[in-house]
């Protein structure tokens, strides 16, 4: 950590354990005066990036420029890449806002994140081809007829140039491939699935988001359309279907831009919001954030997502419990294993927060065994589970806070605010992270604060049918939760 948290936790001196605890969740805080200051600069810098190449919040023209309406058909292939897993899907649209989907999940190791794009991509052809030869082997016969479309989800900000081109601008989530920066992610996967002679052709390159968006869009069509396909996994981002006449960079003379269809007068954007704020006008700032910046593959960079998603959580949890024991010696009479993950940097699953979030027994039953577990102390005290959950309700609420900033002002700048008759979102596992309800619990309350009281219509409704296990917003709202963004 900083010598300037140090400085401090020693300033502390005649604070009890939990006062230090507190005041370390002060420093937290994040206000509705900071919410509504965040909600103008984002408004601001979409506005920036929608008029000027190369902004850090990237405001990524997709080239998308219809959202399904439900009455689509055919059997495609669908593939994944998002921070954590690699998934491969085949996908049967019915044509009645239903669908069924088979698919396969790997984890994707981690010496492959830092690798060379020749071993990553590589890696990816060869899960799609076990996964074609299992649930498509009549593509391989002689006289098949036509290669399965591929659409390939990658989720990390490309210069996208046609449906099925883009190139890489900038790894996030811990990714450090260099040799693929500037490359046609597209045109790599496709090169390695012709080594392996697939009969597959990469048609589609969507982010995350965007497929979120376009996914729900095709399971509720409705006179309002989706809003927003927003991600809150290991990483955080949104995308929004925008007006072509406000994505101005687009027709700026000399602009380098390919073809798209301009008869719908839409394209959607796949904002980047991880990198909001980068020069950290209005994003709140802890000792405990610096210190992860510092220690990132990318510092300086996704600023926003580093205070907000799985990927970062747990490592800011773990720096502050590293400033309560520097000040406080807290785990004092506890045994503490010598490869516990209090001292091995990124390795506090953002699962953690949730256990302890969400702990309701008395004397801090789940949070002391999850300490015990995850963090490898043994024989924590009442006291020490209740400092630890403190903190963690604290980082929790800001980044719940914080997400829900980037919906008010998506919300603000569609203008759609008058169309939606009640608050409603909608929950699928996300992408690669297990819990982030509490994230989700905050989003609701934005959402309810600016679309007016829930009414009897639930804050969270069951997911699609057909979809993975949801994540549940599982405890009610408390007044706490809402700010109110005016
Ligand atoms: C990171 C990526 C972005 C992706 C998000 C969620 O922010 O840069 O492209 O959508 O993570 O996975």
């Amino acid at each position: 950590l900083e010598t300037s948290s140090v400085e401090n936790s020693h300033m502390g001196g005649n604070m009890t354990l939990i006062e230090k605890a507190k005041s370390i969740a002060a420093e937290f805080e994040y206000t509705p005066e900071q919410a509504r200051a965040g909600v103008k600069e984002f408004l601001r810098l979409m506005d920036v990036g929608l008029s000027n190449d190369g902004e850090a919040m990237t405001m990524i023209p997709t080239y998308v420029t219809k959202v399904p309406n439900g009455t689509e058909e055919g059997v495609y292939l669908a593939v994944d890449l998002g921070g954590t897993n690699f998934r491969v899907c085949s996908i049967t649209l019915k044509g009645d806002t239903t669908f069924s989907i088979q698919q396969s999940k790997v984890a994707i190791p981690k010496a492959l994140m830092v690798s060379d794009s020749k071993s990553l991509f590589s890696f990816l052809a060869k899960n799609i081809a076990e996964f074609v030869k299992e649930h498509h082997s009549d593509h391989f016969a002689e006289d098949a007829t036509h290669h399965l479309h591929l659409g390939f989800t990658f989720s990390f900000p490309v210069d996208q140039k046609a449906v099925n081109k883009g190139y890489l601008i900038r790894w996030t989530k811990g990714f450090d491939i260099p040799d693929a920066i500037g490359k046609d992610v597209c045109a790599l996967l496709q090169a390695e699935i012709d080594i392996l002679g697939l009969p597959v052709v990469v048609a589609a390159l969507v982010n995350d988001t965007v497929g979120t968006l376009m996914a729900r869009s095709y399971t509720s069509p409705g006179k309002t359309g989706t809003l927003l396909g927003a991600i809150f996994g290991t990483g955080t981002n949104g995308a929004y279907v925008e007006k072509l006449s406000r994505i101005t960079k687009m027709t700026k003379p000399g602009a380098n831009v390919g073809e798209y269809d301009k008869s719908t007068g839409e394209m959607v954007v796949n904002t980047e919001w991880g990198s909001f704020d980068n020069d950290m006008k209005v994003l709140p700032d802890t000792p405990y954030d610096r210190a992860l910046d510092k220690n990132s593959v990318n510092p300086g960079i996704q600023m926003f997502e580093k205070r907000v998603s799985g990927m970062f959580l747990g490592e800011i949890l773990r720096n502050a419990v590293l400033a309560l024991k520097e000040s406080h010696n807290i785990f004092s009479t506890a045994t503490i294993k010598t490869d516990s993950a209090l001292y091995t940097p990124w390795s506090l699953d953002t699962s953690v927060l949730s256990y302890i979030e969400a702990d309701e027994t008395p004397n801090y039953l789940v949070t002391r065994e999850t300490i015990q577990k995850e963090m490898g102390v043994y024989g924590t005290t009442v006291e020490e589970a209740e400092a630890i959950k403190t903190i963690v309700h604290a980082i929790g609420k800001r980044s719940a806070r914080l997400s829900a900033v980037t919906i008010a002002a998506i919300v603000l700048a569609t203008g759609k605010l008058g169309n939606a008759p009640k608050p409603n979102t909608q929950s699928a596992e996300s992408s690669d992270t297990k819990d982030l309800s509490f994230i989700e619990q905050g989003i609701n309350a934005i959402v309810t604060a600016v679309l007016g009281k829930p009414d009897a219509a639930p804050l969270v409704d069951a997911p699609a049918p057909t979809s993975e296990s949801p994540v549940k917003a599982d405890k009610a709202i408390s007044e706490d939760d809402i700010i109110d963004i005016g």
